[in-house]
């Protein structure tokens, strides 16, 4: 059976397609993304109305060379992102798959975007076992536990304010180095000292929420540093600031991740999302899961980032199990709960 993944919830517009074999094997035929990212560069982040407007355009030929690379005419289903994301990019996405779906008579399946990130896990590697998701990108910042794929899922904590890799990209902005900031931070950090200068790990007390992060007052932190600094008519090593900040990051990420796995009894840590590429994330995540006797998963950097692999992979785990369809009238829901891996309507 061939499944077909739409995704469109932030910036980028991806489709993929995956065979389900009868015993529930996937095999991923197709997997094509176009970004917008380089049009929200001058803006230091995603501006949803040109997300929306690059969907439209985008969706099309994305479409096209999904089908011509899997060689498939017409798939067996259909799903998309209906949320969590932006309002109209979730529209975008999940409009064109449902006149994809009535076009072709088939079902429609609308999937939390969330899920799929967790998905992946399953297209590399063995079948993902009781676990935690620590998901980082420019849009969210969450520990989930997971039973497994496609089932309902448990937000254990999340930013209260930025997201991770808005904290990479508004610190990039003011240091200058341009958008995205997650890559060029990473690159420069590596040539710094990363306890050159301290930066303040937010919601560490013991009396702080065990599992939730913040990362505005960091971010602020890094502003005064060089402003102050300016002032002063001091030089500063921006290699220094990289790395220091980069490793305020991701000890609490890293911290706050391995203390969930503990404390829900999960054997696995899985990451997902664009901050997941960064270098010392990886590092000190590998280093801390050694230490507690907890295995760490990392998918290949393409199905990190939104994709429509993940959406059709999700789809195809839920249709392995038997689950119905989507109602085509079903609505997109942008602050859609990580308890409902499927909106049936
Ligand atoms: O998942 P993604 O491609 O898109 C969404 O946010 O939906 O993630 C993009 C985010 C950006 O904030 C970018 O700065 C960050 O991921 N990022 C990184 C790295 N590569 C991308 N952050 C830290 N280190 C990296 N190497
Ligand atoms: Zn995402």
């Amino acid at each position: 059976m061939i499944v077909l993944g739409i995704e469109s919830s932030c910036d980028e517009t991806g489709v993929g397609v995956i065979d389900l074999a009868a015993d529930g094997t996937l095999t991923v035929l197709a997997d094509k993304v176009a970004s917008s990212m380089q049009q929200h560069a001058r803006f230091g982040g995603v501006v949803p109305e040109i997300a929306s407007r690059a969907h439209l355009e985008e969706m099309g030929p994305v479409m096209r060379a999904a089908l011509a690379h899997a060689g498939v005419e017409r798939p067996d289903a259909v799903a998309a992102t209906v949320g969590p994301g932006l309002a109209g990019a979730l529209l975008v996405g999940a409009s064109a798959a449902k006149a994809y779906a009535a076009a072709w008579g088939v079902p429609f399946y609308g999937v939390n975007h969330l899920g799929g990130h967790v998905a992946v896990a399953n297209l590399e590697g063995d079948r993902l076992p009781h676990s935690v998701a620590l998901l980082v990108s420019g849009g969210h910042t969450q520990l989930l536990e997971v039973e497994a794929v496609g089932k309902p899922m448990r937000e254990l904590g999340s930013t209260l304010d930025d997201a991770a890799g808005e904290a990479y990209d508004k610190v990039s902005r003011l240091l200058g180095l341009g958008y995205p900031g997650g890559p060029v931070i990473d690159r420069l950090a590596a040539r710094g000292d990363r306890n050159a200068i301290a930066f303040p790990r937010a919601l560490t007390k013991k009396s702080d929420s065990r599992h939730d992060f913040s990362f505005s007052g960091l971010k602020t932190a890094v502003a005064r540093y060089v402003e102050a600094a300016e002032r002063e008519g001091r030089v500063i090593s921006v290699e220094d600031v990289c790395a220091s900040f980069q490793e305020a990051v991701c000890d609490v990420l890293t911290m706050k991740a391995v203390r969930a796995c503990q404390d829900v009894d999960a054997q696995v840590l899985l990451l997902g999302g664009g901050v997941a590429a960064n270098s010392r994330l990886r590092e000190l995540a590998l280093q801390r899961c050694q230490a507690a006797g907890i295995e760490l998963r990392v998918p290949s950097f393409p199905l990190c980032t939104d994709n429509g692999v993940m959406i059709a992979a999700v789809a195809a785990q839920l249709i392995h199990e038997g689950a119905s369809p989507s109602a085509l009238t079903v609505g997109t829901d942008p602050g859609l709960e990580v308890e409902i891996p499927l909106l049936q309507g």
